[in-house]
């Protein structure tokens, strides 16, 4: 998409699907962190936890894929409501403006989005890498399913 000329036609479509998209993401996303948190309440105003480092490690990873999940989308709205305010639309509505129009913005707006979402991408790969045990689970569970119907 970013790689496009202007010329072509469905550049524009895409951009639109992909800020929509990304919309869509912070909603899933702040959703997903609501239910989080009163898991964490009833989980954790009965026992507090044991601070271990095991803990420590996974509590930090996780956060970390939370704050990029937030951050990739945001430093998007951030560079498209400063190249143009009013840009940004949902289900065929405008999403109100987060940040100011700001020419000044724009480059700054455009290398953090850029920057955070191969960052994030990174970090995915890591944490998938880490959790190749699950993959492999999944993999078989399905090569097996296939098997199945296929018999
Ligand atoms: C093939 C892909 C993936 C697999 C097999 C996978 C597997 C897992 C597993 C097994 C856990 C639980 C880990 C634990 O309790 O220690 C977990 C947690 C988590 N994963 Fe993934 N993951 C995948 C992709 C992703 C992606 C793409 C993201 C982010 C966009 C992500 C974000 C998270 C987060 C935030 C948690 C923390 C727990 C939670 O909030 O539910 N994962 N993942
Ligand atoms: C989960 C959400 C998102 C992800 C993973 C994501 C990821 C990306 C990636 C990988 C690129 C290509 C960068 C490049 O190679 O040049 C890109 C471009 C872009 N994104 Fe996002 N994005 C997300 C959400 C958003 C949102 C919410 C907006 C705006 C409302 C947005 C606006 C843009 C724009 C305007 C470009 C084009 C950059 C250019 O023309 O240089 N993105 N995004």
């Amino acid at each position: 998409m970013a790689d496009l000329s202007r010329e072509v036609p469905i550049r524009s479509g895409l951009y639109d699907f992909h800020k929509g998209l990304g919309v869509f993401v912070i909603g899933l996303l702040l959703w997903r962190i609501l239910v989080l948190l009163r898991v964490w309440w009833k989980k954790y105003s009965r026992r507090t936890p044991r601070f271990s480092t095991a803990w420590w490690r996974k509590v930090t990873l996780h956060s970390l894929l939370y704050l990029f999940m937030l951050a990739v989308p945001l430093s998007g709205l951030f560079f498209s409501n400063s190249f143009k305010s009013s840009n940004v639309f949902f289900l065929g509505m405008t999403v109100p403006d987060l940040f100011s129009e700001n020419e000044a913005r724009v480059d700054l707006g455009r290398s953090l989005h850029f920057w955070l979402s191969y960052l994030f991408l990174t970090v995915v790969v890591l944490h998938v890498f880490q959790q190749r045990k699950v993959v492999r689970a999944i993999w078989r569970r399905w090569t097996e399913f296939l098997t199945h119907i296929r018999a």
